[in-house]
């Protein structure tokens, strides 16, 4: 959900004759969310989206609970990890998870996808860690860079193309309920307040529709119940020639959120940037440290009786944790309290500022390691704080 948008071409009025140059009718489709209640947008098509040529047989994609794993503070560290599979879908390691969000790492060794992903299950949160490229989408062309966070509503039809030189590194959550801004930040209308650490400039809707008339074979890759179902259509998906709506994918660069600070630890709430069902997003930018004349800037002990706590560290030094490297997580769970390491809050004092980014994932109700995640445990981190 962001604001109003429109791209291309399409009628006065909705639901009525739109022609092509033929004088054939475009084909409308309204995408739509919560029935007909939620945010929507309409889309004109050239040929019609239901135009199947095969249906192929689904595969599992989903993944397990690491069982047993019992309760303890976790350092996943994937720092060194290099490319995690061949493709966009095969490369993505989901290492955490619940009923309402999956959160994971992806480095594909193939950076332009040769199919279209469609994502049934639930809205998408990329963030760019590493690389950029451009999402080509039913919505248009967007452009996409390092510290990206792109919004991907469920359903929608796109395909990636990362550029090939550099590193190519994505953190990918999967959201069961929609991804929104944060209603505390909105006006009644919708509108992002004067005291949103971002607004609606910072919003990146696609930049340029791409518009693919042709018929042939176009491979359509469908996550739906945690299966991945083939589908293949008779024209390329990107066959749009207009849309408008609220309902629409879009990148919010973490460069652009603006930190709130003050003269003493503020809590992640004011980090926060991205609400959903069962968890929100934070994210940790550059900022001046408390300036009160006793101010600790390292964080308190903190218990969290009822949420578990992830970090993923993006860029920078990170002043309350040792061997923590770019490219860890922390989990923090509820039942247990955590803090800084030993050393780290005496040694913060005094300093002005921090050049740290990081994601934060606070869920509401406890999350499993997947298996896939343990050979990333750091077996050590329970007792890094014990002196
Ligand atoms: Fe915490």
């Amino acid at each position: 959900m962001a604001y109003y948008f429109r791209l291309g071409q399409i009628p006065p009025k909705r639901h009525t004759q739109f022609r092509q140059p033929d004088g054939s009718l475009y084909k409308e489709e309204l995408v739509s969310s919560k029935g007909f209640s939620g945010i929507y947008s309409n889309l004109y098509h050239i040929h019609n989206p239901n135009n199947v040529k095969s249906i192929g047989h689904p595969s599992p994609y989903h993944w397990e609970p690491a069982k047993e794993y019992g309760l303890k503070q976790t350092h996943l560290k994937t720092t060194g990890v290099g490319t995690t599979g061949q493709h966009y879908l095969s490369a993505r390691k989901m290492l955490m998870m619940n009923g309402d969000v999956m959160m994971g790492i992806c480095a594909p060794e193939q950076r332009k996808m040769d199919y279209f992903f469609k994502n049934a299950d639930g809205d998408e949160l990329i963030y760019i860690h590493d690389g950029e490229g451009v999402m080509y989408s039913q919505f248009g062309k967007l452009e996409v860079r390092k510290g990206d966070y792109i919004v991907i509503p469920r359903t929608t039809i796109y395909r990636f193309e990362f550029n090939e030189e550099g590193p190519l590194r994505l953190l990918i959550i999967e959201s069961h309920g929609p991804i929104e801004t944060v209603k505390r930040y909105r006006n009644e209308l919708g509108q992002l307040l004067e005291h949103s650490p971002y607004c609606e400039r910072d919003i990146r809707p696609p930049g340029e529709l791409v518009t693919e008339s042709a018929k042939g074979e176009y491979l359509v890759q469908i996550k739906k119940g945690g299966m991945l179902h083939p589908y293949t259509y008779a024209h390329s998906p990107l066959d749009i020639v207009g849309w408008d709506g609220f309902l629409y994918p879009y990148a919010l660069s973490i460069h652009d959120f603006e930190p709130i600070t003050g003269r003493i630890h503020q809590p992640p709430p004011v980090h926060q940037t991205f609400q959903a069902w069962g968890f929100v997003i934070c994210s940790f930018v550059p900022r001046l440290f408390d300036y009160h004349p006793l101010a600790i800037p390292a964080p308190y002990n903190h218990s969290n009786i009822d949420s578990d706590e992830v970090l993923y560290y993006a860029e920078g030094e990170f002043m309350s944790r040792k061997g923590i490297d770019r490219g860890s997580f922390t989990v923090h769970v509820g039942g247990l309290p955590h803090g800084p390491h030993p050393g780290t809050v005496e040694k913060s004092i005094g300093a002005k500022e921090t050049h740290e980014y990081a994601v934060m994932l606070d869920t509401f109700r406890p999350l499993q390691l997947t298996t896939q995640a343990l050979e990333f445990v750091d077996p050590n981190y329970p007792m890094s704080w014990t002196e």
